[in-house]
């Protein structure tokens, strides 16, 4: 499948249905994905990225269907993570003078990555390639989201090739914002965001502050994952704007691990007495070992607040729960409060350590959290309901 976006641009990517994890396991797919590359021809051919390394020959031989590879006469790699440099080794064979146009981060990476010494053009904000009656404009993001990461942008068109920023994970043969279901859409966007841009918001604040006064007219946004931007293009740069504001909705995320349900009961009353206290939150409660960590970091990123539970084992906390507390740790979450619960047998450390990590991660702790022996009875069960109430109180 290729389709014309307009006057010569065309899509030459892959949608990839079958995704259901990528950064190896670390990043859940539930609606798959897409590779998008795209094609533009001028006076000048140039190609605007590649698809994945599985896809590198299914790949080339579509691409020789629609372009002689010896007409191609520019590559631009946007980004050199493998997911969109994946087929470049396969079409350098066929055309290895071919100039690649990328960043100096770029063109380090790419020979860490396949060993090398291509034709590279290295290009920084401003830098320009004219293809004949348009030309490419290119704009450095540096950690948006690795050190290459660029944009660039097609005069005469108004297309900013935005690679990662902007795309989702979302498999859909509609590749258009305006002809899929919004819902699904804005989920795997915010997914996107909460999971791979967070810890770099401030440098989303100031690159799109940087590019908007650019001034340039956009028509279309197209990404590198996902649907092609043209309903309102403008509408994912505003909703990341409102993202890298440590945002935050009325709602609280409570993550657990529980080995014989104790925590969990322990979770459920903290919820009931988080809404005895505020009707209008919204509480979510996951058990971290049967949820998936992309959904539950997704949840934390929309809350004003998180709780997190473990039963004490040994002289730790369950894996579940570590797993998930290093990942938000990673994430630098911005704002937001937080606090620790759990279950005990004898010595009980598990909150405190729980605590120490979410600190660690950059919330703000609210008291020293509480924790139950053995089975909560309904005294202790009582006792948590009145933590959750005051744990609201004191947001
Ligand atoms: Fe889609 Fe950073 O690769």
């Amino acid at each position: 499948m290729s389709f014309e976006i307009r006057n010569n641009v065309f899509w030459v990517g892959k949608i990839d249905w079958e995704l259901r994890k990528f950064h190896g396991e670390e990043y859940s797919t539930h609606k798959g994905s897409t590779y998008n590359s795209y094609l533009i021809k001028d006076e000048k051919t140039a190609l605007v990225d590649t698809v994945w390394t599985p896809f590198s020959k299914e790949f080339v031989d579509r691409l020789s269907e629609i372009i002689p590879l010896d007409e191609i006469d520019y590559i631009v790699v946007n980004h050199s993570e493998p997911d969109h440099s994946g087929a470049l080794p396969l079409l350098m064979e066929a055309i290895p003078d071919t100039p690649i146009y990328c960043t100096a981060q770029a063109k380090k990476i790419l020979k860490g990555y396949y060993h090398k010494d291509w034709n590279f053009h290295i290009v920084k904000t401003g830098d320009k390639l004219s293809l004949g009656s348009r030309e490419l404009v290119f704009v450095s993001a540096p950690m948006l989201h690795w050190p290459d990461s660029m944009f660039c942008y097609l005069t005469g068109e108004n297309i900013l090739f935005s690679n990662d920023a902007f795309g989702q994970h979302f498999a859909s043969e509609n590749m258009y914002n305006d002809l899929v279901d919004q819902c699904e859409l804005f989920e795997e966007c915010i997914k996107y965001y909460a999971n791979i841009l967070t810890p770099f918001s401030k440098l989303v604040t100031k690159k799109i502050e940087e590019v908007i006064g650019f001034k340039l007219p956009v028509d279309y946004i197209c990404t590198s994952h996902g649907v092609i931007w043209r309903d309102n293009p403008l509408q994912i740069v505003n909703k990341y704007m409102e993202w890298a504001d440590k945002y935050q909705e009325n709602r609280i995320t409570i993550i657990y691990d529980t080995m014989w349900d104790s925590t969990r009961r322990m979770a459920e009353a903290i919820a009931e007495g988080i809404k005895s206290a505020d009707k209008k939150i919204v509480v979510k409660l996951f058990n971290s070992a049967r949820s998936d960590k992309n959904d539950i970091i997704t949840e934390v990123f929309k809350s004003k607040a998180i709780l997190v539970g473990s039963s004490t084992i040994g002289r730790g906390i369950l894996s579940s729960v570590a797993g998930i507390l290093e990942e938000i740790r990673g994430l630098e979450f911005k704002g937001k409060f937080a606090s620790a619960f759990g279950s005990y047998g004898w010595s009980g450390e598990g909150v405190k350590m729980i605590n120490e990590k979410l600190e660690e991660g950059g919330f703000r702790i609210i008291g020293e959290g509480i924790r139950e022996l053995w089975n909560p009875d309904k005294e202790a069960s009582m006792r948590c309901i009145d933590f959750g109430k005051n744990f609201v109180k004191n947001l």
